[in-house]
């Protein structure tokens, strides 16, 4: 049997985590697991180098979303889960790297020059965000990742975490592989605004909202903007409710509804009532998951501890080879 091929991504913990998160990033990482050798982290110091302000909240962030990940299904049982700041070896790595990084690398990173721009009420002018690739760098060739899952605004970075990676490799001995990105698909459904899901924007279903919070905020959607009165009819097609009765109501009835809301013999409240019974049902093995992981702390503290132990063993293993190429 051939040895399965390594993948590894983070998230940052700066807040708990929504459908949009679901759709995307995690669903395809707990498929990832019966396929692929998988390393997931919590990555702190990288919420750091944005929130370094205020780093209280980042901690009670890093458990809400271990339980998080728990609840959708990410185990232990098949994958290495861990949070980034456990492993110490990682800033030695960082710093090593950093030594043999360009800064024009890093001053061209579409990503670094848009999160200023996007973020501009934070002073971002720090060595450390500028050097936030290096450091996901570390992050990604400490585990000799091969592929790493990611949404497109993360591209430029495994980029050059390759272009650091044949650098390293040049200038002393072959260590790392090269990481592939692996392109998360983005998830077909919008927030309640239909702007982008995103917690900045205050229009997202989270993972943790109960029922009633669920039923309320899909009670708040906007709909077919067109579609002003009850005898108005509507366009399913430009109806983000409708995107989401494709995700979590059955095809007959979806089908139903598609032909009823065009000739408006079903209103959007009646419509969304289903919608949200539906999502609140889907949801909730993923609800009773997460109360059974917020009742035992301890659990998820010995999760993050046996996954650090994990992740560190092969942490060493690789800063041997690495001491051992640059000779310190
Ligand atoms: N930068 C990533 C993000 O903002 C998080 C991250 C940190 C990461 N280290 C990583 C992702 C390594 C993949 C691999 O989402
Ligand atoms: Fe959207 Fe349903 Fe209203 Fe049609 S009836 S516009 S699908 S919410």
């Amino acid at each position: 049997m051939k040895p399965k091929k390594r993948v590894l991504s983070g998230m940052r913990p700066t807040g708990p985590l929504h459908l949009g998160n679901l759709l995307g990033a995690l669903s395809n990482w707990v498929r990832m697991q019966e396929e692929y050798d998988c390393f997931f982290f919590i990555a702190d110091w990288h919420a750091l180098t944005s929130d370094y302000e205020k780093p209280d909240s980042i901690k009670g962030y890093i458990r809400e979303m271990m339980i998080d990940w728990l609840s959708v299904g990410l185990t232990p049982e098949k994958s290495t889960l861990f949070v980034q700041s456990d492993i110490k070896e990682t800033a030695e790595l960082s710093l090593l790297l950093s030594m043999i990084t360009p800064v024009p690398w890093l001053e061209r990173n579409p990503t670094y020059k848009d999160q200023i721009a996007q973020l501009a009420n934070k002073d971002l002018s720090t060595f450390g965000f500028l050097g936030y690739p290096v450091l996901q760098a570390a992050d990604i060739i400490m585990y000799k990742a091969n592929g790493v899952p990611v949404g497109v605004d993360q591209v430029p970075h495994v980029e050059i975490t390759r272009e650091i990676a044949r650098r390293f490799n040049y200038l002393y001995t072959n260590v790392f592989p090269e990481p592939d990105a692996i392109l998360t698909e983005t998830p077909k459904i919008l927030g309640l605004d239909r702007r982008k899901m995103s917690k900045s924007y205050n229009n997202a279903i989270y993972l943790s909202d109960s029922p009633d919070a669920i039923s309320e905020k899909v009670g708040q959607m906007i709909t077919d903007p067109q579609r002003a009165r009850r005898s108005d009819p509507g366009d399913p097609d430009v109806c983000n409710v409708f995107s989401f009765h494709k995700l979590y109501t059955d095809p007959q009835t979806v089908t139903e509804i598609d032909a009823q809301c065009r000739s408006a013999e079903i209103g959007c409240v009646e419509c969304k009532k289903i919608m949200a019974r539906n999502l609140v049902e889907a949801l909730a093995p993923i609800r009773e998951k997460r109360a059974f992981y917020v009742d035992r702390p301890d659990l998820v503290e010995q999760i993050i501890s046996e996954g650090g132990h994990r992740a560190r063993q092969v942490a060493e293993l690789t800063m041997k080879e690495v001491r051992a190429a640059i000779k310190i």
